[in-house]
């Protein structure tokens, strides 16, 4: 099962494959940005991929557009959208030193 590390805590989560970040996030405990619940609109839950971009799963569609829209680098994904397939690690901007 794939597992999501999240930086700089280094915490980490094991969860099953096909799942988003969003849902390792929340299951870890690791607060992440976010005002439309996974509808693909905001684009508040960036991440950034720090490893294991190549164990993503491709962005659909609608993670798209969103990422066309909110001007995303080509190492953010959104987390709500963003599914694993293998171990990742990842961070936002916002994660600062309070969890290290
Ligand atoms: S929570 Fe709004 S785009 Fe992900």
């Amino acid at each position: 099962m794939p597992v999501v590390r999240f930086m700089p805590s280094g915490k980490e989560r094991t969860i099953r494959a096909g799942a988003t970040i969003l849902a390792a996030a929340n299951q870890a405990e690791m607060p992440i940005g976010q005002s439309c619940s996974g509808d693909g609109i905001c684009g508040w839950c960036r991440v950034t991929l720090l490893e294991g971009a190549g164990n993503m799963l491709p962005p659909g569609p609608l993670e798209k557009k969103l990422m066309r829209e909110k001007e995303f680098t080509p190492k953010e994904r959104a987390a709500c959208l963003a599914k694993v397939n293998g171990d990742v690690t990842i961070t936002t901007t916002y994660w600062g030193h309070e969890h290290v």
